[in-house]
């Protein structure tokens, strides 16, 4: 449905003080609503501990707004009517009390819309308060979008959005699925991973699926491996305490590094339906395997030098804020291919991307002088920054001598060397967006998120009995080195 035709919508956003609204929602909101993407009338409503008027929350908004680097001052005159769509709720999680005060919060919008309202409530919290919420949510009744004596009450939605980790090893993320199973349809949870909602990201089905092109070498017999990376070169800031209890395996690999793991190498879905593609996804994930038996064979990590003395972190913390593993995808089209899955913070670069190798020709028509490895064709997935899509062949250098030039076909989104000039919605934009519309293509299903973490749960284990590396911020981890065989010659091109 076209989201301007959608019903009058409510977001009710527990942790509205926190780092992923001040981030990330409060300026993708902000840019839905200028763009005229959201139904109307809409509401926002912040919950959150700390003692704020609406106007308050409203002058937050402001800040983060206009603080933001991209802000677009022909925006401002539009500010004023977006922060009047905002309202605060002083609450605390475990208290039944205030989710009564959200309800009849939530009852008097409805009243002065003089209609049920759709209700989206959106988790920005950390996933150990999730079990709490649901529960309180559901004996406080504020899991039925109304009360039958509203307008309309029947033909209003009620759906939640839950960020990532979605529990934190495959016992604990499956008592939470049954319990959000207890209280709301598979239809109506949105499990978030925003790489799913990065427009590379999303273009890896259609550049599989539409050009004959690639798909017809996608397999063991012609890929000879893949790089699928995230590299930032942000340490955890704020984030201390919630990080140091996960780290980096589970914080960027049980979720972002495995769905694009599973883009590419999930079979075609047949429809370019949601139902039929998160099933394609979630198919091929129970094939991951770690590439060897032994530990010290197939994962490697590190840890920044200060992120003990950061904020809320324990000071002896063998957290991992790196990781590198190699595993392979022990199916019919991809078995013996390793894929090199790779994350961490404070590195000397800010990079995420995905990297097809393709094997090099059986007889190469190229001079003796060239050595090995010079002919293979690289495809990378840019995802940032310079999100992209490039293609690197070899040509024959121009001149009377025989020689192979790398050359390269791109396609960028910011159109120096593309088409593509448009300005594209953020992850977050997007997220919300397809929630309020009812699209979950871009959201894990359950089966998705129990396969990684059965993967990933193992793993963990593993990583924790491989040392621990100490790196400089800023710069690179030796052990990023770690398990490549290949000496490619893309890092010179590139
Ligand atoms: C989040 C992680 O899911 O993704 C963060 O919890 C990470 O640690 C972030 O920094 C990266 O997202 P993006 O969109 O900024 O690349």
């Amino acid at each position: 449905m076209e989201i301007k035709k959608e019903r009058p919508t409510v977001l009710v956003v527990f942790g509205a003080t926190g780092d992923l609204f001040k981030k990330k929602l409060a300026k993708a909101i902000f840019d839905l609503y200028a763009a005229g993407n959201l139904p109307r009338p809409f509401r926002i409503v912040g919950f959150s501990r700390k003692p704020l008027s609406h106007d308050d929350f409203r002058a937050n908004i402001r800040e983060i707004l206009t603080a933001d680097k991209s802000f677009d001052a022909l925006r401002a005159d539009i500010i004023d009517s977006f922060t009047r769509l905002a309202y605060y709720q002083k609450g605390d999680i475990t208290d039944l009390g205030t989710y009564a005060k959200l309800g009849e919060t939530l009852e008097k919008m409805d009243r002065e819309a003089n209609v049920c309202m759709n209700k989206l409530f959106y988790l920005a919290v950390s996933p150990l308060h999730y079990k709490t919420i649901f529960e309180n949510l559901s004996k406080s009744g504020l899991t039925i979008p109304c009360a039958p004596t509203v307008p309309e009450h029947s033909m209003a939605w009620y759906r939640v959005l839950v960020e990532k980790p979605f529990g934190s090893d495959e016992t604990e993320a499956m008592n939470l699925d049954k319990l959000l199973g207890r209280f709301f349809k598979e239809e109506q949870i949105y499990r978030i991973d925003h790489y799913l909602a990065k427009e590379t990201i999303q273009n890896i089905l259609t550049f599989r699926f539409s050009n004959t092109l690639f798909e017809s070498l996608w397999n063991k017999e012609n890929i000879s491996r893949v790089e699928i990376k995230i590299l930032e070169s942000t340490n955890v800031s704020a984030r201390g305490s919630f990080y140091d209890s996960i780290g980096a395996l589970k914080d960027m690999g049980q979720s972002h590094i495995l769905s694009m793991l599973a883009l590419i190498t999930m079979e075609n879905p047949g429809a370019l339906s949601p139902d039929a593609i998160r099933k394609a996804r979630a198919k091929v994930v129970p094939f991951i395997k770690p590439y060897d038996k032994r530990p010290d064979k197939y994962v490697v990590r590190g840890q920044y030098e200060g992120y003990v003395a950061e904020s809320a972190v324990n000071p002896v913390s063998q957290t991992e804020t790196y990781f590198k593993i190699k595993v392979k995808v022990a199916n019919k089209r991809w078995r013996s291919v390793p894929f090199y899955l790779e994350s961490g913070k404070a590195l000397g670069e800010a990079k995420s991307e995905i990297i097809i190798y393709f094997k090099e020709p059986k007889t190469c028509i190229c001079p003796p002088s060239i050595g090995n490895h010079t002919h293979e064709n690289i495809l990378t997935f840019r995802i940032q920054p310079n999100e992209g899509i490039t293609v690197l062949f070899w040509a024959k250098n121009s001149g009377f001598d025989f020689g192979l030039d790398a050359k390269q076909l791109s396609f960028l989104y910011n159109g120096k060397e593309g088409f593509e000039t448009r300005k594209f919605p953020d992850a977050y934009e997007r997220v919300l967006y397809d929630c309020i519309r009812g699209d979950q293509t871009l959201f894990s299903s359950t089966d998705e998120v129990m396969a990684q973490w059965k993967f990933i749960t193992p793993v963990v284990r593993d990583l924790s009995s491989v040392p621990l590396v100490i790196y400089k911020q800023g710069e690179n981890p030796e052990v990023r080195g770690a398990f490549s065989e290949y000496d490619s010659e893309y890092q010179n091109v590139n």
